[in-house]
Protein backbone atom coordinates (compact mmCIF):
# COMPACT_ATOMS: atom_id res chain seq x y z
CA UNK A 1 0.00 0.00 0.00
CA UNK A 2 1.44 3.31 -1.18
CA UNK A 3 2.42 5.33 2.29
CA UNK A 4 0.19 8.72 2.36
CA UNK A 5 2.32 11.93 2.26
CA UNK A 6 -0.52 13.85 1.84
CA UNK A 7 -0.43 16.24 4.47
CA UNK A 8 3.65 17.05 3.75
CA UNK A 9 4.70 14.27 5.92
CA UNK A 10 4.21 10.39 6.81
CA UNK A 11 1.11 10.21 8.78
CA UNK A 12 1.68 6.76 10.66
CA UNK A 13 1.38 6.72 14.19
CA UNK A 14 4.88 6.06 16.04
CA UNK A 15 4.11 3.10 18.23
CA UNK A 16 4.09 3.98 22.47
CA UNK A 17 7.26 3.47 24.08
CA UNK A 18 9.10 3.36 20.98
CA UNK A 19 12.92 4.74 21.57
CA UNK A 20 12.81 7.36 18.70
CA UNK A 21 16.65 8.30 19.13
CA UNK A 22 17.51 4.37 18.70
CA UNK A 23 15.79 3.55 16.24
CA UNK A 24 16.56 6.42 14.06
CA UNK A 25 20.24 5.56 14.85
CA UNK A 26 19.49 1.83 13.35
CA UNK A 27 18.17 3.20 10.73
CA UNK A 28 20.65 5.49 9.61
CA UNK A 29 22.76 2.62 9.80
CA UNK A 30 21.25 0.45 7.84
CA UNK A 31 20.35 2.66 5.35
CA UNK A 32 23.72 4.73 4.95
CA UNK A 33 21.73 7.62 6.11
CA UNK A 34 23.29 11.42 7.36
CA UNK A 35 20.91 13.86 9.27
CA UNK A 36 21.97 17.31 8.57
CA UNK A 37 20.21 19.87 11.23
CA UNK A 38 20.20 23.47 11.11
CA UNK A 39 20.89 25.54 14.50
CA UNK A 40 17.20 26.77 14.27
CA UNK A 41 16.23 23.15 14.61
CA UNK A 42 14.26 21.91 17.60
CA UNK A 43 16.49 20.33 20.80
CA UNK A 44 15.89 16.78 20.86
CA UNK A 45 16.67 17.06 16.56
CA UNK A 46 20.27 18.92 17.13
CA UNK A 47 21.15 16.03 20.18
CA UNK A 48 20.55 12.94 17.33
CA UNK A 49 21.97 14.88 14.11
CA UNK A 50 25.42 13.77 12.68
CA UNK A 51 26.30 17.06 12.20
CA UNK A 52 24.59 20.82 12.96
CA UNK A 53 25.53 23.51 11.18
CA UNK A 54 24.57 27.09 9.35
CA UNK A 55 23.07 27.56 5.68
CA UNK A 56 26.45 27.49 4.49
CA UNK A 57 28.00 24.19 6.58
CA UNK A 58 24.38 22.55 5.19
CA UNK A 59 25.36 23.22 1.92
CA UNK A 60 29.02 21.97 2.56
CA UNK A 61 28.32 18.77 3.76
CA UNK A 62 25.56 18.13 1.33
CA UNK A 63 28.72 17.95 -1.10
CA UNK A 64 31.31 16.19 0.97
CA UNK A 65 28.82 13.11 2.31
CA UNK A 66 29.46 9.77 0.71
CA UNK A 67 25.78 8.65 2.16
CA UNK A 68 23.40 7.93 -0.01
CA UNK A 69 20.32 9.26 2.09
CA UNK A 70 20.51 12.77 3.36
CA UNK A 71 17.73 13.73 5.54
CA UNK A 72 17.50 17.10 6.16
CA UNK A 73 16.07 18.77 9.09
CA UNK A 74 15.68 22.59 8.17
CA UNK A 75 13.63 23.70 5.62
CA UNK A 76 12.59 23.25 2.08
CA UNK A 77 15.34 25.34 0.89
CA UNK A 78 18.21 23.82 2.57
CA UNK A 79 16.86 20.26 1.09
CA UNK A 80 16.46 21.71 -2.28
CA UNK A 81 20.36 23.09 -2.02
CA UNK A 82 21.21 19.42 -0.69
CA UNK A 83 19.31 18.25 -3.74
CA UNK A 84 20.87 20.79 -6.27
CA UNK A 85 24.20 19.62 -5.40
CA UNK A 86 23.92 15.84 -4.83
CA UNK A 87 21.47 14.87 -7.35
CA UNK A 88 22.48 11.35 -7.34
CA UNK A 89 21.48 11.37 -3.52
CA UNK A 90 18.03 10.54 -2.19
CA UNK A 91 17.55 14.23 -0.06
CA UNK A 92 14.39 13.77 2.58
CA UNK A 93 12.75 16.05 4.68
CA UNK A 94 10.99 15.01 7.59
CA UNK A 95 8.12 17.55 6.76
CA UNK A 96 7.30 19.51 3.38
CA UNK A 97 5.57 21.87 4.70
CA UNK A 98 8.41 23.73 6.61
CA UNK A 99 8.93 26.93 4.28
CA UNK A 100 10.57 30.08 4.98
CA UNK A 101 8.52 33.02 4.69
CA UNK A 102 11.65 35.14 3.35
CA UNK A 103 12.25 32.73 0.43
CA UNK A 104 8.08 33.20 -0.25
CA UNK A 105 8.29 36.58 -0.16
CA UNK A 106 10.65 36.23 -3.52
CA UNK A 107 7.91 34.68 -6.05
CA UNK A 108 10.65 33.10 -9.13
CA UNK A 109 8.37 34.99 -11.63
CA UNK A 110 8.34 38.45 -10.42
CA UNK A 111 12.16 38.16 -9.36
CA UNK A 112 12.53 37.77 -12.81
CA UNK A 113 10.17 41.06 -14.15
CA UNK A 114 12.68 42.62 -11.28
CA UNK A 115 15.77 41.73 -12.89
CA UNK A 116 14.68 42.68 -16.04
CA UNK A 117 14.09 46.06 -15.09
CA UNK A 118 17.93 46.17 -14.06
CA UNK A 119 19.26 44.92 -17.30
CA UNK A 120 23.55 44.77 -17.12
CA UNK A 121 23.46 44.24 -13.07
CA UNK A 122 24.38 41.29 -11.42
CA UNK A 123 22.38 39.43 -9.49
CA UNK A 124 22.78 37.86 -5.85
CA UNK A 125 20.54 36.07 -4.20
CA UNK A 126 20.55 34.88 -0.28
CA UNK A 127 20.65 31.34 -0.14
CA UNK A 128 16.68 31.41 1.35
CA UNK A 129 15.25 31.26 -1.64
CA UNK A 130 13.58 28.65 -4.16
CA UNK A 131 15.53 26.53 -6.54
CA UNK A 132 13.66 28.69 -9.08
CA UNK A 133 15.08 31.72 -8.07
CA UNK A 134 18.54 30.27 -7.76
CA UNK A 135 18.46 29.37 -11.27
CA UNK A 136 18.10 33.15 -12.67
CA UNK A 137 20.47 34.61 -9.96
CA UNK A 138 24.54 35.20 -10.71
CA UNK A 139 25.68 34.02 -7.05
CA UNK A 140 23.90 32.62 -4.40
CA UNK A 141 25.37 34.27 -0.40
CA UNK A 142 24.79 32.80 3.04
CA UNK A 143 24.65 35.03 5.89
CA UNK A 144 28.24 33.87 6.49
CA UNK A 145 30.00 34.38 3.30
CA UNK A 146 27.80 37.41 2.20
CA UNK A 147 30.42 40.10 2.63
CA UNK A 148 33.65 38.32 1.30
CA UNK A 149 31.32 37.69 -1.84
CA UNK A 150 30.28 41.38 -2.09
CA UNK A 151 34.00 42.30 -1.65
CA UNK A 152 34.62 39.70 -4.71
CA UNK A 153 32.63 41.66 -6.75
CA UNK A 154 34.28 44.25 -8.94
CA UNK A 155 33.76 47.95 -7.36
CA UNK A 156 31.97 49.18 -10.09
CA UNK A 157 29.99 46.15 -10.57
CA UNK A 158 26.11 47.21 -10.63
CA UNK A 159 24.23 44.69 -8.57
CA UNK A 160 20.83 43.09 -7.34
CA UNK A 161 20.73 41.27 -3.85
CA UNK A 162 17.49 39.82 -2.98
CA UNK A 163 15.05 38.57 -1.32
CA UNK A 164 16.33 40.37 2.22
CA UNK A 165 16.13 43.98 2.53
CA UNK A 166 17.58 43.91 6.18
CA UNK A 167 20.56 41.42 5.22
CA UNK A 168 21.00 43.86 1.62
CA UNK A 169 21.04 47.35 3.66
CA UNK A 170 23.49 45.73 6.21
CA UNK A 171 25.71 44.65 3.67
CA UNK A 172 25.27 47.77 2.00
CA UNK A 173 26.55 49.64 4.92
CA UNK A 174 29.99 47.64 5.55
CA UNK A 175 30.58 47.13 1.78
CA UNK A 176 29.80 50.87 0.78
CA UNK A 177 28.15 49.42 -2.28
CA UNK A 178 24.75 50.56 -3.27
CA UNK A 179 23.08 47.46 -4.69
CA UNK A 180 19.04 47.54 -5.41
CA UNK A 181 17.53 45.91 -3.19
CA UNK A 182 14.40 43.59 -3.02
CA UNK A 183 11.77 44.29 -0.63
CA UNK A 184 11.47 41.01 1.33
CA UNK A 185 11.93 39.98 5.09
CA UNK A 186 11.82 37.19 7.50
CA UNK A 187 9.01 37.42 9.79
CA UNK A 188 10.75 36.16 12.80
CA UNK A 189 13.75 38.11 12.40
CA UNK A 190 11.25 41.51 11.77
CA UNK A 191 9.50 40.79 14.97
CA UNK A 192 12.31 41.63 17.95
CA UNK A 193 11.22 44.68 20.01
CA UNK A 194 14.06 47.52 20.52
CA UNK A 195 11.78 48.60 23.81
CA UNK A 196 11.76 45.03 25.25
CA UNK A 197 16.04 44.63 24.40
CA UNK A 198 16.30 47.89 26.62
CA UNK A 199 14.36 46.70 28.98
CA UNK A 200 16.80 43.67 29.29
CA UNK A 201 19.46 45.52 29.26
CA UNK A 202 18.51 47.45 32.34
CA UNK A 203 18.17 44.22 33.98
CA UNK A 204 21.27 42.64 32.54
CA UNK A 205 23.88 45.47 31.79
CA UNK A 206 26.50 43.53 31.17
CA UNK A 207 25.03 41.41 28.49
CA UNK A 208 25.80 41.69 25.11
CA UNK A 209 23.85 41.85 22.13
CA UNK A 210 24.32 39.93 19.37
CA UNK A 211 22.14 39.68 16.33
CA UNK A 212 21.95 38.16 12.70
CA UNK A 213 22.00 40.46 9.97
CA UNK A 214 17.87 39.78 9.05
CA UNK A 215 17.18 41.65 11.70
CA UNK A 216 15.80 45.40 11.52
CA UNK A 217 18.12 48.18 11.37
CA UNK A 218 16.90 49.01 14.36
CA UNK A 219 17.85 45.85 16.42
CA UNK A 220 21.46 45.79 14.31
CA UNK A 221 21.98 49.35 15.40
CA UNK A 222 21.68 48.04 19.02
CA UNK A 223 23.90 45.05 18.90
CA UNK A 224 27.28 44.51 20.11
CA UNK A 225 27.96 41.55 17.56
CA UNK A 226 25.72 41.16 14.11
CA UNK A 227 26.70 37.73 12.16
CA UNK A 228 25.69 34.69 10.90
CA UNK A 229 24.04 32.06 13.46
CA UNK A 230 27.90 30.37 13.30
CA UNK A 231 28.92 33.33 13.75
CA UNK A 232 27.21 34.54 17.08
CA UNK A 233 27.93 30.73 18.52
CA UNK A 234 31.72 31.42 18.08
CA UNK A 235 31.42 35.21 19.04
CA UNK A 236 29.41 33.70 22.10
CA UNK A 237 31.77 30.99 22.96
CA UNK A 238 34.81 33.00 22.26
CA UNK A 239 33.95 35.64 24.29
CA UNK A 240 35.02 36.31 27.65
CA UNK A 241 31.38 38.23 28.76
CA UNK A 242 28.83 35.49 30.47
CA UNK A 243 25.68 37.06 29.64
CA UNK A 244 24.03 37.74 25.95
CA UNK A 245 21.17 38.76 24.70
CA UNK A 246 19.89 36.74 21.58
CA UNK A 247 18.18 38.17 18.30
CA UNK A 248 17.86 35.27 16.41
CA UNK A 249 15.37 32.42 16.35
CA UNK A 250 15.99 30.88 20.07
CA UNK A 251 16.99 27.44 18.64
CA UNK A 252 20.56 28.81 18.60
CA UNK A 253 20.55 29.14 22.11
CA UNK A 254 20.44 25.10 22.62
CA UNK A 255 24.15 24.69 20.95
CA UNK A 256 25.38 28.13 22.71
CA UNK A 257 24.85 26.79 26.11
CA UNK A 258 25.87 23.21 24.77
CA UNK A 259 29.55 25.24 23.90
CA UNK A 260 29.34 27.72 27.46
CA UNK A 261 27.32 26.02 30.11
CA UNK A 262 27.99 28.25 32.64
CA UNK A 263 26.97 31.59 30.38
CA UNK A 264 23.88 32.83 30.35
CA UNK A 265 21.78 33.06 27.18
CA UNK A 266 18.40 35.16 27.13
CA UNK A 267 16.37 35.12 23.90
CA UNK A 268 15.61 38.69 22.17
CA UNK A 269 11.72 38.91 22.82
CA UNK A 270 9.30 39.63 20.14
CA UNK A 271 6.61 42.62 20.08
CA UNK A 272 3.78 40.61 20.80
CA UNK A 273 4.77 39.33 24.04
CA UNK A 274 2.34 36.53 23.71
CA UNK A 275 3.20 34.77 21.09
CA UNK A 276 6.70 32.58 20.51
CA UNK A 277 7.32 34.80 17.58
CA UNK A 278 10.84 34.31 18.03
CA UNK A 279 10.86 30.61 17.14
CA UNK A 280 10.53 29.90 13.65
CA UNK A 281 7.44 27.91 13.18
CA UNK A 282 8.58 26.17 9.67
CA UNK A 283 11.73 24.87 11.72
CA UNK A 284 9.60 23.68 14.29
CA UNK A 285 7.31 21.39 12.24
CA UNK A 286 10.28 18.75 12.03
CA UNK A 287 9.62 16.47 15.01
CA UNK A 288 11.41 13.43 15.99
CA UNK A 289 8.71 11.33 15.05
CA UNK A 290 8.49 13.00 11.85
CA UNK A 291 12.24 12.52 11.47
CA UNK A 292 12.03 8.92 12.25
CA UNK A 293 9.07 8.35 10.03
CA UNK A 294 10.61 9.60 7.17
CA UNK A 295 13.77 7.68 7.00
CA UNK A 296 11.95 4.49 7.58
CA UNK A 297 9.47 4.86 4.96
CA UNK A 298 12.20 6.94 3.05
CA UNK A 299 9.57 10.13 2.23
CA UNK A 300 8.81 12.96 1.82
CA UNK A 301 11.80 13.47 -1.31
CA UNK A 302 12.95 16.42 -2.33
CA UNK A 303 13.27 16.86 -5.95
CA UNK A 304 14.28 19.93 -8.38
CA UNK A 305 13.41 19.51 -12.22
CA UNK A 306 16.93 18.97 -13.43
CA UNK A 307 16.65 22.09 -16.22
CA UNK A 308 16.02 24.30 -13.06
CA UNK A 309 18.84 22.31 -10.97
CA UNK A 310 21.68 23.02 -14.21
CA UNK A 311 21.16 26.59 -13.94
CA UNK A 312 20.86 26.92 -9.89
CA UNK A 313 23.74 24.53 -9.83
CA UNK A 314 26.31 27.00 -11.46
CA UNK A 315 25.50 29.86 -8.28
CA UNK A 316 25.76 27.71 -5.72
CA UNK A 317 28.80 26.46 -6.75
CA UNK A 318 30.49 30.02 -7.47
CA UNK A 319 29.05 30.79 -3.76
CA UNK A 320 31.26 27.59 -2.35
CA UNK A 321 34.34 28.41 -4.38
CA UNK A 322 34.75 32.25 -3.60
CA UNK A 323 33.97 30.70 -0.05
CA UNK A 324 36.60 28.40 -0.19
CA UNK A 325 39.40 30.63 -1.69
CA UNK A 326 38.52 33.10 1.79
CA UNK A 327 39.07 29.84 3.85
CA UNK A 328 35.32 28.94 4.49
P1 LIG B 1 22.26 31.16 8.70
O1 LIG B 1 22.21 29.79 9.25
O2 LIG B 1 22.96 31.19 7.39
O3 LIG B 1 22.79 32.16 9.65
O4 LIG B 1 20.76 31.59 8.32
C1 LIG B 1 19.76 31.77 9.20
C2 LIG B 1 18.44 31.50 8.62
O5 LIG B 1 17.58 32.31 8.54
C3 LIG B 1 18.15 30.16 8.19
O6 LIG B 1 16.86 30.12 7.87
FE1 LIG C 1 12.99 31.48 6.89
FE2 LIG C 1 13.04 33.19 8.90
FE3 LIG C 1 12.43 30.66 9.39
FE4 LIG C 1 14.96 31.33 8.70
S1 LIG C 1 13.87 31.92 10.54
S2 LIG C 1 13.74 29.64 7.90
S3 LIG C 1 14.57 33.04 7.29
S4 LIG C 1 11.24 32.08 8.12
Amino acid sequence: MAVDISKGYVNIPVGEGINLPAEIAKLKKEKNAIILAHYYQRDEIQDIADFVGDSLALAQWATKTDADIIVLCGVHFMGETAKILSPQKKVLIPDMNAGCSLADSCPADKFEEFIKLHPGYTVVSYVNTSAAVKAVTDVVVTSTNAKIIIDSLPADEKIIFGPDRNLGNYINSVTGRKMVLWDGACHVHEEFSVEKIIELKKKHPEAKVLAHPECKKVVLQMADFIGSTAALLNYSANSENKEFIVATESGIIHEMKRKSPTKLFIPAPPRDSTCACNECNFMRLNTLEKLYNCLKYELPQVQVEENIRLKAVKSIHRMLEISAKNGL
